[in-house]
């Protein structure tokens, strides 16, 4: 793979990347961030959007833009979308264009990039978490409303919103590859805390609560809470069990992030991957 990273500049690029995102989302179009939008936040108006070619060959992008923050009064990089072709997913390219977009965004002098995804799929946040150093501690319940995608139909987008703090030691180890890599077994001899467990029913892996809302105000420093690896296969064999998945982690995300978690890594496993929230998190 001849893999080139570079700004969009053109129209045709802007066209270029409707097909990557209707190719990554399995959308009919509408969904699709149209060329021209892109091509003006990108030409004229503070925007970071990078394409990515294999050759002549787009596969994937990423899409941010500037924003003020109010309350902070500082600027960021709104990361909207990253999207890879289904062939070259799991390969390292979202990898390589996100560090490339903080590369960027680093340049221009800002130092935080936030981006919403579903925290049921573990791809996004095994990039995003796992790998990149991104963290959480904001859910949004049902952001986008339904939406009719292959990924999306038929549950509530609901989203975990991640921090990117660009210049932080923590991200630096992610970049340097050189950080503790947590296991689920060093997390519980340490005294943390198993918030639910999965199990088969009707052939579906199904969730099963272990601790409730309430048990986290007194809960040790460190949560693990599973998620099935495969969330879409799991809905293929029954979306009911996906909209359960959904309303189960809704509730538990939910009050972590209420009582001071963050979520700072995914622990990868089969069939169930793990996050890691920690208590009072700085980084
Ligand atoms: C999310 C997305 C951009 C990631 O791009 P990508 O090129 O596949 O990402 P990468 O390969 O760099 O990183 C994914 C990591 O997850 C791992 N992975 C693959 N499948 C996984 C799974 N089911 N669960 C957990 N981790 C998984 C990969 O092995 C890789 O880790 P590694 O580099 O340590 O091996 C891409 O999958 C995509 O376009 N998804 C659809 C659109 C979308 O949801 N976009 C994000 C929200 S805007």
């Amino acid at each position: 793979m001849n893999l080139i990273i570079r700004p969009l500049k053109s129209a045709e690029d802007g066209r270029d990347l409707e097909e990557i995102s209707m190719a990554a989302w399995g959308s009919d179009g509408l969904d699709v961030i149209p060329g021209h939008l892109s091509l003006t936040v990108a030409k004229e108006n503070g925007g970071v959007i990078l394409l990515a070619y294999d050759d002549d060959r787009p596969i994937g992008f990423c899409w941010g833009f500037w924003a003020y923050v109010e309350e902070l009064q500082t600027w960021k990089c709104a990361s909207h979308q990253a999207g890879v072709i289904p062939e070259y997913k799991g390969k390292g390219i979202g990898g390589r264009i996100k560090w490339a977009q903080r590369e960027y965004t680093l340049q221009k002098g800002f130092d935080r990039m936030t981006w919403t995804f579903d925290p049921l799929e573990t791809m996004n946040a095994s990039l995003n978490i796992r790998k990149l150093g991104a963290v959480c501690n904001t859910y949004y319940k049902n952001l986008y409303g339904h939406m009719d995608d292959e990924l999306n139909r038929g549950i509530e987008t609901d989203r975990f919103s991640v921090d990117w703090w660009l210049a932080s030691d923590w991200v630096q180890s992610h970049a340097d590859n050189n950080r503790q890599i947590p296991t689920v077994d060093s997390v519980l001899e340490q005294g943390g805390m198993l918030l639910n467990q999965s199990c088969l029913k009707d052939g579906a892996l199904s969730p099963q609560r272990l601790a409730t809302p309430a048990d986290l105000a007194h809960a040790p420093q460190h949560l693990l809470l599973q998620v099935p690896r495969d969330f879409q296969g799991v809905k293929k064999i029954s979306l009911q069990t996906g909209v359960d998945w959904r309303l189960h982690t809704r509730e538990l995300f939910t009050a972590a992030f209420a009582n001071g978690y963050t979520a700072i890594d995914l622990i990868l496993g089969d069939p169930v991957c793990h996050y890691l929230f920690k208590k009072n998190w700085k980084f």
